[in-house]
């Protein structure tokens, strides 16, 4: 790392005041990004400026914040779809995060489009909020949920995924990158080979939009969830990207609110998309933390965050190989910066919590992953997801950490 980019990260560092926190008298090691991003001040402050300044409900009132309001809010829906490169800003639905916008299609689409002997597939890397919604749904049918298994490198395999797509298809719902591996997913590969069958494909992007670019429509998938809080943005707020030709033929989700058009005690019509999808009053104060995430995103640029998180990949890993009793699970050709690994005879929750008093925030646990934690035989990992401003400096004190750990253990 140039000293250049060197002096790039301590500013960025400085965007985020959180990361200059002291834990247990420790500088604060911020190793937890899968689980949520930290948020820049940029975010920080959209959020109170939009209840200190702008505050009212959006597309009900004639008043100037009302209708201030409402021009914002659409203007961050064009945002977003810009960002992901969606065909239509109408293509673009906000939830409360990517928990929700799975619900909603695996609830929607469903409720349409899947009948009794019919096959959902997932993958055995996904998390549960891209199981259970789709177990439900099967269950409520009377289909089945097939399960695509992984190579012992923790990537897909392609071969078994073709194998199980046929005719009862109805659904592929895969994760773009596994928040418990790292595992960069074939998309497009994924999406080609189910449109060849006439089948949607679902992608859970909890992961993806925080790591690099994504264009949903070189992708060519049919939903694309995410999560603001997962890309430095706030909680409560992510969204659903959906063709339109899906969107248009997929009942409302929820009912009440601006997901209407005419109310009779004797019928209700819906409301056009994106808003049939919108029940209730929305988190435009989030959204708003949102649109500054996104133009702060903008601001670092891709290339900058993909070659810091690529650098700390590939350092953090050489490193931890280089300590004696590790094992990195998921050691997929193409990963994004996370990291789960093993320490011999150290039980990963023991470890996470001295590491944690040496003021190392990292994960253990299976992650939301039980079902890949049964694949893999084992209960749980440690787990170090990187994010652009974090450095090798702390990558180091990880691993300084690690080995007082297994000095303790000795
Ligand atoms: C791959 C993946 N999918 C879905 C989710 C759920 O996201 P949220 O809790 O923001 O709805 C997560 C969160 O960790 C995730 O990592």
């Amino acid at each position: 790392m140039s000293e250049i980019e060197e002096a790039k990260i301590q500013s960025v560092r400085e965007d985020f005041p959180i990361l200059s926190r002291k834990i247990y008298g420790k500088p604060l090691v911020y190793f937890d990004n899968a689980a949520t991003t930290q948020k820049p001040l940029a975010v920080i402050n959209a959020i109170s400026n939009y209840y200190l300044n702008d505050n009212a409900n959006v597309h009900r009132g004639v008043h100037y914040l009302s209708q201030q309001a409402t021009g914002a809010f659409e203007d961050v829906r064009k945002k977003v779809a810009t960002f992901i490169n969606a065909g239509s800003p109408s293509e673009i639905v906000f939830t409360r995060g990517a928990t929700e916008a799975i619900n909603l299609v695996a609830w929607s689409y469903c409720e349409s489009f899947l009948s009794a002997g019919d096959e959902i597939i997932v993958s055995v890397l996904e998390h549960h909020s891209n199981i259970v919604p789709w177990q439900v749904a099967c269950e409520r049918k009377g289909a089945f949920l097939k399960v695509i298994p992984a190579t012992s490198d923790g990537e897909l395999d392609m071969p078994v995924f073709e194998q199980l797509l046929n005719e009862h298809t109805k659904m592929v719902a895969v994760s773009h990158i596994s928040n418990t591996l790292g595992t960069i997913n074939p998309i497009g590969e994924i999406v080609n080979l189910a449109h060849s069958k006439n089948v949607p494909v679902f992608v859970d992007g909890a992961q993806g939009l925080s790591h690099g670019p994504v264009d949903v429509q070189k992708l060519g998938c049919d939903f694309y969830a995410f999560s603001a809080h997962k890309m430095y943005g706030p909680m409560g707020i992510g969204g659903l990207y959906g063709k339109t030709a899906w969107l248009e033929k997929m009942q409302p989700y929820q009912m009440g609110g601006e997901m209407i058009e005419k109310v009779t005690f004797e019928k209700t019509t819906y409301n056009e998309i994106p808003y049939k999808f919108e029940a209730g009053t929305p988190n435009v104060a989030d959204v708003m933390g949102l649109n500054a995430a996104i133009d702060y995103l903008i601001g670092l640029g891709w290339d900058f965050i993909t070659t810091q998180e690529n650098d700390l990949l590939n350092y953090a890993t050489s490193q931890l190989l280089e300590v004696e009793g590790i094992r990195i699970i998921g050691t997929a050709a193409n990963k994004a910066a996370i990291i789960s690994f093993l320490i011999d005879g150290i039980h990963f929750f023991d470890a996470g919590t001295i590491l944690d008093h040496l003021g190392i925030a990292v994960r253990t646990g299976s992650h939301c992953t039980q079902p890949l934690m049964d694949s893999l035989g084992i209960n749980g990992t440690l787990r170090a997801s990187l994010a652009f401003y974090n450095t090798r400096q702390e990558v180091d004190k990880l691993i300084e950490a690690i080995q007082k750990v297994k000095n303790l253990f000795a």
